[in-house]
């Protein structure tokens, strides 16, 4: 089970697994079982380091997070949900998470290593893609944006910061941080978020539904998505403002201007995303789910089966 427990003065915090059922129980881990190098990356919570299976010799990114930090600040929560929502998936465009371990100080979870860094870095450097780059990754983003649904998630911050890439320069969805589990008979929201809509995510991906205050679903990642296309097409998100508050109301007004210059097929699906009402944006159950995206010409060509198996285009 998972604990959160103040025995004595010392608060304690786990996420280890002690139900044999469970995917992660078998084949534990401990701190001594890896040895850790470079760092890769730090949160406010968290540390992100390669970690070197002494076993095996394989390589993992080993993200790092601070007990103490994480029960001051009341995100005990957050880190059980980003670690139920990871154990959940399964599928080459998520990064899987192995083992979770902890010491005195750490909680540590053994993730996919994603050599190649961050979408973000290349959208900076190389946008706008050509067109069969920006189709190939929206392809598999959409992909692990599917199976994350599927297993009854809504990730709520697709971002490029949040594509990784792998040495093969194919995706891994990170950062389940801000993640929701829906309840997966109803499709309702769970008791631990039921009522509360404070804000996550970031600024220029959220969703107008969130800022209405309505409840959110999985529609809110099919608009970051619509984000994530549009900015890859032309080097910047379409919400952009100097502030977050000039960010939200942009976002509540549809005040984006579609550049001339994108091809017809991706100013359509684009503007299909960035549809203010969820049950009428492109991916919804209403409108076909996700297989009525994956039917639209923007992903004429797609291979949907054998993607994550071709040779990525090149990112020069
Ligand atoms: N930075 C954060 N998570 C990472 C991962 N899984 N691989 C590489 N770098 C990362």
């Amino acid at each position: 089970s998972l604990t959160h427990t103040t025995g004595g003065s010392e608060p304690t915090l786990s996420t280890e697994v002690d139900d044999p059922s469970h995917p992660l129980y078998h084949h534990r881990r401990i701190v001594s079982d890896f040895d850790y190098g470079d760092i890769l990356g730090e949160g406010s919570y968290s540390t992100v380091l390669i970690g070197k299976d002494k076993r095996t010799g394989k390589q993992y990114a080993v993200k790092r997070l601070d007990k103490a930090h994480i029960v001051k600040n009341n995100k005990v929560k957050y880190v059980m949900i980003e670690r139920d929502a990871l154990s959940r998936m399964n599928h080459p465009g998520i990064v899987k998470l192995y083992w979770t371990y902890k010491d005195n100080r750490s909680l540590y979870f053994v993730l996919d290593l994603a050599r190649s860094g961050e979408l973000y870095t290349y959208v900076r450097r190389l946008a706008p893609f050509d067109l069969e780059t920006a189709k190939f990754y929206a392809a598999e983003i959409l992909l692990a944006i599917e199976h994350i649904h599927e297993r009854g998630v809504i990730h709520r911050d697709i971002k490029p910061e949040n594509i990784l890439l792998d040495d093969s320069m194919h995706i891994k969805v990170t950062d389940f941080g801000s993640a929701k589990i829906i309840d997966e008979n109803n499709q309702q929201e769970g008791e631990d978020t039921a009522g509360t809509r404070s804000f996550v995510g970031t600024a220029e991906y959220v969703s107008p539904e969130l800022l209405r205050s309505d409840r959110v679903s999985k529609e809110a990642d099919m608009w970051a998505f619509g984000c994530v296309i549009y900015q890859m097409l032309s080097g910047k998100s379409p919400f952009k403002a100097p502030t977050d508050y000039l960010i939200f109301q942009k976002i509540k007004n549809l005040e984006y201007v579609m550049p001339d210059e994108f091809p017809s097929a991706a100013k359509d699906i684009i503007q299909k995303l960035l549809t203010s009402d969820p049950e009428q944006r492109f991916g919804s159950q209403t409108l076909g789910g996700i297989q009525a995206m994956k039917d639209h010409p923007f992903f004429d060509g797609v291979d949907w089966e054998n993607i994550f198996n071709l040779t990525a285009p090149p990112l020069k």
